[in-house]
């Protein structure tokens, strides 16, 4: 028997939790289009490869309007619709909001906001024309939380985590499911990436994101609106729903403050 095999996007594919979902992918028998913003998108799908899987590979900038135009460019060169969507690319950015450049402000929101919105309302609508599709949106805990030194990042999320509740509401009875993946700090390269590796907010311990992903994969797989990665964050997230925004800012700022290992 000839079977079509399903087609899954996965967006961040490149390393931690992208690259854990598009395994899964894999496993689960799906073909797959992986994209970032760096050559790193070419190896990573070296190592997905398995017999029987087709892995296209995009480098592009998903924080611009032409990398989402090549990311659709091939989607449609596969001629397959989309079956899955993992919006998981973002980035982080800590120090304090004025110490940063604006133009490295604006490329993390046109990363996890605006690139994110315009990758869910192409393949989104493609996905509802036919009734059928299911997304995942790589939100964060951090999203309950103000996050004083990381403030444009956690915004960041606090917005996906709020939009994603929204859209799977206006798709009900379409076909298409949404689903929120809110995981805790997680062992990936983001800390690095963001400037705060050095903080106790990167030198904590983390989850395994392999194991982040499987939650993700099987709430979106489930239909569930959203899913919290780990008992241990699940319960800050409560906690963070009943504790004063002040005191969250407050207590993000002994996580995330630079130079806390300075000598006074
Ligand atoms: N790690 C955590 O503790 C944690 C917790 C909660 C939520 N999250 C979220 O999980 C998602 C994945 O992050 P991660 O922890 O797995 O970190 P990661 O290892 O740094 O992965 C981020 C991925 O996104 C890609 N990416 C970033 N900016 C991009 C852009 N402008 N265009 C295209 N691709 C871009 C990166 O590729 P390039 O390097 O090629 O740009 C990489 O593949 C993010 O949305 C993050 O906010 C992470």
């Amino acid at each position: 028997m000839n079977t079509i095999r399903e087609l899954a996007v996965v967006t961040g594919a490149s390393s931690g939790i992208g690259f854990e979902l598009a395994k899964l992918c894999v496993i689960e028998g799906y073909d797959i289009i992986t994209v970032a913003n760096e050559p790193e998108i070419h190896t990573a799908a070296e190592k997905l490869a398995a017999e029987g899987t087709r892995i296209t590979a995009v480098e592009a900038d998903l924080a611009e309007k032409s990398g989402v135009d090549k990311l659709m460019a091939a989607i449609d060169a596969d001629s397959r619709p989309v079956e899955l969507l993992f919006a998981n690319a973002g980035s982080g950015l800590g120090e304090g909001f004025l110490d940063r450049d604006f133009k490295e402000i604006e490329h993390v929101l046109h990363t996890n906001i605006t690139g994110t919105l315009d990758v869910l309302h192409r393949i989104g609508m493609q996905m509802r024309a036919r009734g059928r599709g299911r997304i995942l949106i790589t939100g964060s805990i951090a999203g309950f939380v103000p996050g004083s030194f990381q403030a444009v990042y956690n915004a960041s999320k606090a917005f996906l985590n709020n939009f994603s509740f929204a859209l799977r509401n206006e798709l009900k009875d379409s076909g298409v499911t949404v689903t929120c993946l809110m995981p805790g700090p997680t062992d990936t390269e983001f800390f690095e990436r963001a400037d705060i590796a050095d903080t106790p907010l990167g030198e904590m311990k983390k989850d395994d994101p392999a194991f982040v992903a499987r939650i993700g994969f099987d709430a979106m797989m489930e239909g569930e609106g959203d899913v919290v990665s780990g008992w241990k964050n699940k319960l800050q997230s409560v906690i963070a729903n009943v504790t004063p925004s002040e005191m969250l800012a407050e207590q993000h700022r002994k996580m995330a403050e630079p130079d806390q290992h300075k000598p006074a």
